[in-house]
């Protein structure tokens, strides 16, 4: 996708042949700023401490690291190591541990050099991968977006969307971006409702600045503001995406979320979630048992931007001894949740409708 009228990915393999380059997300808006990670730490602090974050890109970061440690030492015992260490990093996005197992079925039986050179092959098909889903994902929720410009008469498709969950949280296209990218590139006319989404601004910080690198209509709007533009008849539609989805259809997605779904459902607003079947956790039947992230509170009590001279600045919000809790991600009850816009398709968020998906998804 662009940035400056220039094509970029968010994970690239370095000219090197073998250390890794992403885009330092925790420097964006303000500044664009490519980060080289050469070992398996530099990859676990990159997730850990977001300069990648959204479920598939932490995936895809997660398969990378286990390169890079094998590299140093491609024996067994290593290669566990690297991976309960990459999967600790961050614990509700399921990618992660998609990612590393997918990683190590395909070089178990491989040893040296030849697992290290399978092991490059493979983070490279998890991305290219990721590429084609996300594509599909849009090319499947274009149609609700078709459909909704149908009957406005010209009119703008209004869609909320929550977090981040454009390309910047995938390797390309986005998930929940994704049908609003298709439907722009159609000609068709969409406007995009931008969750600031505190405490990080990944709205404000990652979504509007895709979108007004992509040239897409777009409005950043305070967190709460959701639920009075739909009694007002401004949301045609929400799409969000989500870290895990379990296997009834309940949705894991970044805090906040919950609340735009009670919204949508008072207000007769279609609410769906776009997601890439690599984050549905097949193991867990309710979305209660994803465990839930809780990040430091200073996530909560700072502010972080740019000040007028240009320099990047963190800010109180408060005074010392005010307390912050910052639980990072919430459930949304597969009842609240019009539909999964997968690759597979668009599906019900229920058992069934996951169970038809499965097959694809194996
Ligand atoms: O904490 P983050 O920024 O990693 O949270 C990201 C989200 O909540 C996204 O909506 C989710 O990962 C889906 S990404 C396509």
């Amino acid at each position: 996708m662009q940035i400056n009228g220039q094509n970029y990915q968010t994970i690239w393999l370095n000219e090197d042949g073998w250390s890794v380059d992403i885009i330092d997300q925790t420097k964006l808006p303000h500044q664009f700023q490519i980060e080289n990670l050469t070992t398996v730490e530099d990859a676990a602090r990159a997730i850990k401490d977001m300069l990648v974050r959204g479920a598939p890109l932490i995936g895809a970061t997660a398969a990378y690291g286990l390169c890079l440690a094998l590299r140093t030492d491609a024996s067994n015992e290593a290669m566990e190591k690297a991976t309960q260490f990459l999967n600790a990093q961050r614990p509700t996005a399921v990618n992660l541990r998609w990612a590393l197992q997918v990683m190590q079925k395909h070089v178990a039986d491989k040893q040296g050099d030849e697992r290290i050179e399978a092991a490059y092959t493979k983070a490279a098909k998890i991305v290219q991968d990721d590429i084609e889903t996300n594509r599909m994902i849009g090319i499947q929720g274009l149609s609700l977006i078709k459909e909704l410009a149908a009957r406005k008469n010209g009119e703008p498709v209004n869609v909320l969307t929550h977090c981040n969950a454009g390309w910047l949280a995938t390797t390309q296209w986005g998930t929940a971006t994704s049908p609003i990218y298709h439907a722009h590139k159609e000609g068709l006319p969409v406007h995009v409702w931008v969750d600031e989404t505190r405490p990080r601004n990944q709205g404000a910080s990652l979504t509007a600045y895709e979108l007004l690198h992509e040239q897409v209509p777009h409005t950043l709007i305070v967190d709460n503001a959701g639920g009075h533009l739909m009694q007002h008849g401004q949301v045609d539609l929400c799409i969000v995406g989500t870290d895990r989805t379990a296997a009834n259809g309940d949705v894991c997605n970044k805090i906040g979320t919950y609340l735009k779904a009670l919204a949508a459902h008072d207000n007769n607003v279609p609410f769906y979630v776009a997601l890439p079947t690599s984050t549905i956790d097949w193991t867990l039947n309710n979305g209660f048992d994803i465990p839930i992230e809780e990040r430091s509170s200073d996530e909560v009590l700072k502010l972080a931007g740019r000040t007028q001279a240009g320099d990047l600045t963190e800010i109180d919000l408060t005074v010392p001894g005010v307390k912050a809790a910052n639980p990072a991600f919430d459930v949304t009850p597969a009842k609240y949740v019009t539909g999964l816009i997968t690759e597979a398709g668009i599906v019900e968020a229920s058992p069934q409708g996951l169970q038809s998906i499965q097959e694809k998804a194996a």
